[in-house]
């Protein structure tokens, strides 16, 4: 595929759990579209087909190690793509992980597990990300929550739900503290999509299940959710910071 456009021509994004699924899919939309896209994940090989597939389109990219629940390795891994590019100026908080167990028999380890990679993870980025955006000039920041978040599905369990509730407000706290930076922060809520985490073996639901729920008449696919975050990156909302967009085939106006 050709690049689609040169309208993220000069920037370097960082992608966190850019190896799978949504992320994958936002990892390529970006380099597309012309940004240099660093794909930081746990897992080293797929990441590196990430970088492969971007490669493929004549787009760049390159991989990076980064564990999101481990401050120490955040920092190595934002100095390793600062050193190697010298700027940062979008980054995607993208990864996660999920455990079903219900609020009744979740254990203590489970949730430190889950809030660690996914709302702490999210801290331990945005502190390390900051100075480096706001010494490039300034830059775009989108965060990834879910539909759980606002409607407290049992999808995820408990930890995940409460950690995606927590992004959104983490969120809209660095919008305002870094807007004097030119630096923008959103939150995105995908609905349930069709990715590893959607189609889980151990989920409580499969994802056909949730079909008949939304208007549209299916799940979505990371293509769906990558658009958006372009949009989001772009200077098209150039106006818009602090917001959250809900990407869902309309479950919020079922039955109208
Ligand atoms: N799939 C859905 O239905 C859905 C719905 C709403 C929101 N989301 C959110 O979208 C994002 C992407 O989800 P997905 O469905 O593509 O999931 P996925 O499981 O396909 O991908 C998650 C990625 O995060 C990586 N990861 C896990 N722990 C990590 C860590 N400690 N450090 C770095 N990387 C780590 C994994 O290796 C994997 O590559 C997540 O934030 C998820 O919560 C997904």
């Amino acid at each position: 595929m050709a690049l689609e456009s040169q309208r993220l021509a000069g920037d370097v994004a960082v992608v966190t759990g850019a190896a799978s699924g949504l992320n994958r899919g936002i990892a390529l939309k970006l380099a597309r579209n012309g940004a240099t896209v660093a794909c930081a994940d746990i897992n080293d090989a797929e990441a590196r087909k990430t970088v492969e597939l971007i490669h493929a389109e004549g787009a760049e990219a390159f991989a990076v190690h980064m564990n999101v629940g481990d401050s120490t390795d955040v920092k190595r891994a934002f100095k390793e793509i600062w050193d190697r590019t010298g700027k940062i100026t979008i980054l995607i908080n993208g990864a996660a992980l999920i455990k079903f167990s219900p609020i009744e028999t979740c254990t203590d380890e489970e949730w430190d597990q889950v809030v660690r990679v996914d709302l702490t993870g999210c801290f331990y980025t945005l502190r390390e990300v900051y100075p480096y955006m706001r010494d490039s000039g300034g830059g775009r920041i989108v965060q990834i929550s879910s539909s759980s978040a606002k409607s407290g599905s049992s999808f995820g369990g408990p930890h995940y739900t409460a950690s995606k509730g927590g992004v959104i407000s983490l969120s809209k706290y660095a919008a305002r503290r870094w807007v004097k930076d030119n630096i923008r922060v959103t939150t995105i809520c995908p609905g349930i999509s069709n990715t590893p985490l959607g189609n889980h073996p151990d989920a409580p639901r499969r994802l056909e299940d949730f079909v008949k729920d939304i208007p549209m008449g299916r799940v979505a696919e990371p293509e769906d959710i990558a658009g958006v975050v372009l949009f989001l990156v772009s200077d098209e909302s150039g106006y818009v910071t602090g917001i959250t967009v809900d990407i869902n085939g309309g479950r919020e106006v079922y039955g109208n």
